[in-house]
């Protein structure tokens, strides 16, 4: 008998498929990735020889509610590990919670070029994604309130956004949160936290702690060099932990990713090395291209948003092109709409000196 074509949900084929950076350039052996926002330093020791240990156990399930680890987070932040939920990279956790809160007729708000998951998420559920616009390639807190109405159930703050490298300060925050709708949850994503040094940026455990509707969002794959692995988490209120407890699935956190995870967490000196390599880096890098007439968005994460001139020589897709061809891979930003910039992601010392050289020979 012949049956009738198979049919997703319609928002399905809506969804324009989730591309992370590129990682190879044919016929390079040897490239500098600065496409992904990873560490410049990788994982560190401790991690490395704790997933070599792990590897042993391969045959064991993983422990489904990841308890050492979330007492190893909760040790770290000062947080309560029972508001912990454990997931396959924060990406797992966004979609989870856009699944919990939200559905066909709700909209998920965000800012117009928020991190990209936001709107995948939306549409996985049959939700609506909205963004807000931005002023000066920031979140604009007038802009997402005007936007967020009794249909908005998830509102997505990436705090630094990727890729702009802007954030919001804590009152900022705080005036954010007070005008949001009853009924919606603003989910704080602070994946790059870590790297942030200025004094008026929270990333907001005590909103979670203070309301019944925030939560923040963490990862493992940026200071802390472990993307690989797939492993972040999320800091709730009870509630929404003990309904991301219900969805998630049994074992969606593998056991090489929570023993590295722990060991990642103890293993300050490397930590602290990342966030030293940056502090050097970032400023140096953003200075040199600017020296090369470029315009930077000032970043306060691993990264920096980077225009280039409109002309067709000298524009972002030639740049892109120079810069693979000498086997340094930055990331396109067409599908953020800012199809003028390329996103870089802060590297060691050789790397940032062989890209601001290759910028150098191009912008001549
Ligand atoms: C703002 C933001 N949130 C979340 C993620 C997802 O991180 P992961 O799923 O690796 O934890 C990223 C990754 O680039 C990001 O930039």
């Amino acid at each position: 008998m012949m049956m009738g074509a198979l049919k997703p949900r319609p928002d399905i084929l809506s969804i324009e498929p989730y591309k992370g950076g590129e990682s190879t350039v044919a016929g390079i052996d040897r490239v500098i990735k600065l496409s992904s926002n990873e560490s410049a330093l990788g994982p560190g020791p401790r991690a490395i020889a704790t997933i070599e240990a792990a590897a042993r156990e391969a045959h064991r399930y993983p422990d489904g509610e990841c308890l050492a680890l979330r007492r190893a987070i909760g040790r770290r932040y000062g947080l309560d590990p029972e508001r912990i939920v454990c997931g396959a990279g924060s990406d797992e956790i966004i979609t989870l919670l856009t699944r919990a809160y939200s559905g066909p007729g709700d909209e998920v708000l965000y800012s117009e070029h928020g991190f990209l998951m936001y709107a995948i998420s939306a549409r996985t559920v049959g939700a609506q994604p909205v963004a807000a616009r931005e002023r000066g390639l920031r979140a604009d807190v007038d802009a997402l309130l005007a936007k967020a109405g009794p249909r908005t159930k998830v509102l997505f703050l990436a705090n630094p956004n990727n890729p702009t490298g802007s954030y919001l300060g804590k009152d900022e925050v705080a005036r954010l949160h007070a005008g949001l709708p009853a009924g919606a949850l603003l989910v704080i994503d602070a994946a790059y936290a870590e790297y942030v040094t200025r004094n008026d940026y929270d990333a907001g455990a005590e909103f979670v702690e203070a309301n019944g509707n925030v939560v923040m969002t963490r990862t493992f794959s940026k200071i802390y060099g472990l993307a690989g692995l797939r492993l972040g988490w999320a800091y709730c209120p009870p509630a929404v932990a003990d309904v991301l407890n219900r969805l998630r699935n049994p074992f969606n956190v593998s056991h090489v990713a929570q023993a590295a995870g722990v060991a990642a967490l103890e293993d300050i000196a490397h930590v602290d090395a990342a966030r030293a390599n940056n502090d050097v880096w970032l400023p140096w890098v953003t200075a040199e291209l600017e020296k090369l007439g470029l315009k930077v968005a000032p970043s306060v994460g691993n990264f920096v948003l980077v225009r280039f001139p409109d002309s067709p020589e000298r524009n972002a897709d030639a740049a892109n092109a120079f810069l693979c061809a000498r086997g340094i891979i930055p990331r396109k930003m067409g599908v953020y709409k800012l199809p003028h910039s390329l996103r870089i992601t802060v590297g060691r010392e050789a790397e940032m000196r062989a890209l601001v050289s290759a910028l150098a020979e191009f912008m001549a």
